[in-house]
């Protein structure tokens, strides 16, 4: 059984002041969550502010990155007992901005899923192919090397704890969503990686989102497949009334 993750990625979006503010509004928005976990990644500056205003609430904290030391002349990092302390349970790593921007690497992506499981943290891994490669009937070649590249020398007992993210690139910001089917189809082939890899038990217990133009008026369609296990939300998550929406799919 698979409890539905819904995820909100702010990206560099808000100041303190304004995801404080948001962060109150979203809980009173949302009220009770039942049969669904949901969390927010605001960006580095405002995550403890956020956690405060959380504290106790059923909305958990995310945080945008991670690097691999836990302390140490690394200026502008921020480690995972930092993220730990601030009150983040969980991680994106590995998103496809920080790949086409900041040199992500699949072997970057790797390091940082052990800082993350070293200090308690869920990794949620971004993958998911370009355009051109999807055009060129890459799609399965790059997920299962993304998938494998950033989960090397995982045992099954730390997969345990990891999210993936399907997130195809061509989708992100773009207002162009995955149909459901192009998107189960991507999410089939994810889970059968992991069953093979990680045996079906595990991989029956890992969850998959989907990223990529996400709104209140397609998550149920996508929400209804059967390997689709969340969410992860750009745009959509910045105003209260679109990701409590989306975040309350499951809700009459
Ligand atoms: P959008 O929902 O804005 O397409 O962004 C998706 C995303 O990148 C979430 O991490």
């Amino acid at each position: 059984m698979r409890i539905p993750l819904i995820a909100g990625n702010w990206k560099m979006h808000k100041t303190v002041r304004e995801s404080v503010d948001f962060a109150r509004g979203l809980l009173e928005a949302i009220g009770e969550v039942n049969g669904v976990e949901v969390a927010v990644a605001p960006p580095f500056t405002a995550l403890h502010p956020v956690a405060e205003v959380l504290k106790g609430g059923p909305i958990r904290l995310a945080a945008q990155n991670i690097f691999w030391e836990e302390s140490g002349a690394y200026t502008g990092e921020t480690s995972g007992p930092m993220l730990a302390e601030a009150g983040c349970s969980l991680v994106i790593i590995g998103h496809s901005e920080r790949r086409q921007y900041f040199g992500e690497t699949d072997e970057t992506v790797n390091r940082r899923l052990f800082a993350a499981l070293a200090a308690g943290l869920h990794p949620i891994v971004c993958i998911g192919e370009t355009l051109e490669q999807r055009q060129a009937g890459q799609t399965f070649e790059v997920v299962t090397s993304q998938l494998e590249g950033g989960l090397t020398n995982a045992g099954a007992d730390q997969i345990g704890s990891v999210v993936i993210a399907y997130e195809p690139v061509w989708a992100i910001g773009t207002g162009v969503t995955a149909t459901p089917e192009q998107a189960e189809e991507v999410h089939h082939f994810i889970g059968q990686t992991l069953a093979e890899r990680y045996g079906e038990g595990l991989a029956q217990t890992t969850r998959i989102l989907y990223g990529g133009s996400v709104k209140p008026d397609n998550i149920r369609e996508l929400m209804a497949c059967e390997n689709i296990d969340g969410a992860l939300v750009g745009g959509a998550s910045l105003e209260i009334e679109s990701f409590a929406a989306i975040a309350g799919f499951n809700k009459g």
